[in-house]
């Protein structure tokens, strides 16, 4: 009787939790960053044919379509994907770095993905749905950031393989955290871009990891970990790295993927 108690308050409060997003949404959606229609835009994502997500040119124009995040300076001289801004899920990554990060991770069986600074949850809601549609034995991703977004909020109560945690990865409950935590297969860090930090948090999720990306790689103090990542892993990992531009001078954002060897 008292379990049947406990499972019927749990399932209550789920959907109060649930309903009441929506109605928040709905009232004061207007005066926020992340519309809960925004959502909308990932079904460009799951029609899509298998095959056409593993060709680069769609891939990109599918990810500017559901994901940009209105950047004005990062997209100068690429006026045609304006009219994509601020529409979708808000991801801060250049498309054409982050589809040929993607049609490379699709040639790996990846069934686990571990993000550390979701942010809004551009990134992260990109690819978990992207590894989802392609791999039908993926299992769970977990979402981690030191602030709360509800954008990534709303995603995880609507995806029973997301989990999303609020957690500092300078605190001892996050090491404690992946210490406890069951093996993955990518991790993607994109939370802090002091070089201290971004490579303790190297160090303390290498163990339990077969590919580990890192988001900035041409940005300062984040090169600086990806060089010192090149010149003491080389052994053990191959490396691969994600850097075509959307500006005609400069060099921004980029992404390391490293993959250990077997
Ligand atoms: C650039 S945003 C992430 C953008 C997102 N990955 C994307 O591409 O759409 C960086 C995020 O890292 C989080 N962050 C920064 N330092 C952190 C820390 N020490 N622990 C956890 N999250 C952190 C920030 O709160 C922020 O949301």
């Amino acid at each position: 009787m008292n379990k049947l108690l406990a499972v019927l308050t749990q399932f209550f409060w789920k959907h109060v939790k649930i309903y009441g997003i929506l109605l928040d949404n709905l009232i004061f959606g207007r005066y926020k960053k992340f519309k809960l229609y925004n959502f909308v835009f990932l079904n460009y994502l799951r029609k899509s044919e298998k095959s056409h997500l593993l060709k680069e040119d769609y891939l990109y124009k599918l990810i500017s379509q559901i994901s940009l995040h209105f950047n004005p300076n990062f997209y100068a001289e690429f006026s045609f994907l304006k009219k994509y801004f601020s529409t979708g899920i808000l991801m801060l990554q250049y498309p054409n770095q982050f589809a040929k990060y993607l049609i490379t991770l699709s040639k790996y069986n990846i069934k686990s993905y571990l993000e550390i600074g979701t942010g809004l949850g551009g990134s992260f809601i990109t690819t978990v749905e992207y590894l989802m549609k392609l791999n039908p034995e993926f299992q769970y991703a977990i979402g981690i950031d030191r602030l709360h977004y509800i954008s990534m909020q709303i995603y995880a109560q609507f995806n029973d393989r997301v989990d999303y945690i609020i957690m500092d990865t300078r605190s001892s409950a996050f090491k404690e955290f992946i210490r406890k935590c069951p093996h993955f297969d990518l991790a993607f860090i994109d939370s802090s871009k002091s070089y201290e930090e971004c490579l303790r948090t190297f160090e303390i999720i290498k163990t339990n990891i077969k590919m580990v990306a890192f988001h900035d790689i041409l940005q300062k103090e984040v090169d600086a970990v990806w060089n010192h990542i090149k010149d003491l892993y080389s052994n053990e990992y191959s490396l691969l790295e994600f850097t075509d531009q959307c500006l005609k001078r400069g060099q921004y954002l980029g992404i390391g993927l490293i993959i250990k060897k077997e």
